[in-house]
């Protein structure tokens, strides 16, 4: 087991990839303090879970807000302990055509997008600092390398994530805590109900020919988790089928 004794936090672990990567975790013996702003969906996972023998706890927190973050980590601490590995993978993932956005549509994507990914770390990252060990995986997108019709807000918000990665990446370097990214390309998930694409006609045009599972992003996370990942960090896993191949 690649994660015993660890403690890792999940954001939007209700649904999709988030969901996947929760229940990765505790297979791999990680206890889970699993997020989300939707209860009934991380009630599921935490279920699944301890279904299948795991542990992990159900908080319904908002991601893009300071106190909740707070109280969602001080709940977590309490149940498990200090938390070691971060993955902040909640998002939204509108498609609005760009002069349509408007600027509360802007402010919240930004605020869940990018300012909420800063919040979870800033509430983290001290005690993996003083502990000399820890994870922070942030869930990007292939659309910061490709672009992406009618999403400007959530490319901008991702490439921002992209950033701020790479820079905490060099700033603590030298301090145990790694940050890496992982942008998935079209995965299925809930979040895809809502493109503007048929996606089984769009999978043909994919090198793969398929999209990929959430399973497939969360097997790229464990990595990046794990002690196997030592000597990596501000590096990205493009979990994209080989749509894009570039290095960003
Ligand atoms: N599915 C894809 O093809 C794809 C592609 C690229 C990137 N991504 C990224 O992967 C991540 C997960 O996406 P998914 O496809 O699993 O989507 P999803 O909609 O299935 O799951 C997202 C989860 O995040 C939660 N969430 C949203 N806002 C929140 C908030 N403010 N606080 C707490 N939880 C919140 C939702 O309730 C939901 O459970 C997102 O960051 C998304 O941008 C997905």
């Amino acid at each position: 087991m690649q994660l015993e004794g660890k403690v890792a936090v999940v954001t939007g672990a209700g649904s999709g990839i988030g969901r996947a990567i929760a229940e990765r975790f505790a297979r791999e013996g990680a206890k889970v303090g699993a997020w989300d702003l939707n209860a009934d969906g991380v009630n599921e996972t935490v279920q699944t879970i301890s279904d299948a023998g795991g542990q992990a706890l159900a908080i319904e927190a908002d991601c893009a807000d300071k106190d909740a973050i707070a109280h969602a980590a001080r709940q977590t601490r309490e149940r498990f302990g200090d938390i070691q590995i971060l993955v902040n993978n909640a998002g939204i993932a509108p498609f609005v055509p760009y002069l349509d956005i408007t600027d509360e549509q802007w402010d919240r994507l930004i605020a869940v997008n990018l300012k909420g990914p800063h919040l979870c770390t800033r509430e983290m990252l001290p005690p993996m600092l003083k502990a000399g060990w820890g994870r922070v995986i942030n869930i990007t997108s292939s659309s910061v390398q490709s672009g992406s019709f009618a999403q400007g807000h959530y490319v901008a918000s991702k490439g921002g994530v992209l950033g701020l990665t790479k820079a905490l990446a060099l700033e603590f370097a030298a301090s145990g805590v790694t940050f890496n990214m992982v942008p998935p390309g079209f995965v299925h998930t809930p979040a895809l109900d809502n493109a503007p694409v048929d996606i089984e006609k769009f999978a043909q045009t994919l090198p793969m020919k398929r999209v990929g599972r959430p399973d497939e992003v969360a097997s790229a996370c464990l990595f990046l988790a794990s002690e196997d990942s030592s000597y990596i960090t501000g590096q990205t896993i493009s979990t994209n089928g080989g749509r894009y191949m570039g290095s960003a």
